[in-house]
């Protein structure tokens, strides 16, 4: 049995240790969110955050997550802006690549608020897209840090200050 978290819940798995991370988040937990492409981690579909780093959960066995902490799609409860901003560049085509990407994305923003265009391409360089919608995705996220850097001013003591 493998014990680590999901989502803030701890979960306990009776998969074998070798299993992908994947199907126990799908299979065994019922959370779908989080897609399976390539299954070679090559797409980046499956990305999910494990003690707050973009990984592909199609090739970590459940063993090597023993004790740890894991966040899918679900988890960000639809209030990440990178969520608002996907919503209002209109992204998804498919929509099938939709929560690798914005896992990804997730973990650009935490580390780096506000990314050039090279930065965002850069660090979303191996999350394929099959529609096509990259311009739409580099647009959401540079929304997503105009906006929350927007909403850090607003709230900035030094500009009440006057
Ligand atoms: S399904 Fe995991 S990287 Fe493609
Ligand atoms: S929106 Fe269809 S694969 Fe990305």
């Amino acid at each position: 049995m493998v014990t680590f978290t999901v989502n803030g819940k701890v979960v306990e798995s009776q998969a074998s240790a070798d299993t992908p991370l994947l199907w126990v988040i799908r299979d065994e937990i019922g959370l779908k969110g989080t897609k399976f492409g390539c299954g070679i981690a090559m797409c980046g579909a499956c990305t999910v955050h494990l003690d707050g780093q973009a990984t592909r959960s199609c090739v970590l066995p459940i063993g090597a997550v023993a004790g740890k902490n894991i966040t899918t799609i679900e988890g960000l409860n639809n209030e990440h802006p990178l969520q608002k901003a996907w919503v209002d560049e209109q992204v998804p085509q498919c929509g099938y690549c939709q929560s690798g990407q914005i896992m990804q994305a997730a973990t650009l923003l935490a580390a780096n608020p506000n990314p050039t265009d090279e930065e965002i391409v850069n660090h979303m360089n191996g999350n394929y897209c099959r529609c096509m919608a990259y311009k739409r995705i580099k647009s959401a996220i540079q929304r997503a840090a105009d906006e929350s850097q927007s909403a850090v001013q607003m709230f900035n003591p030094k500009e009440l200050d006057v």
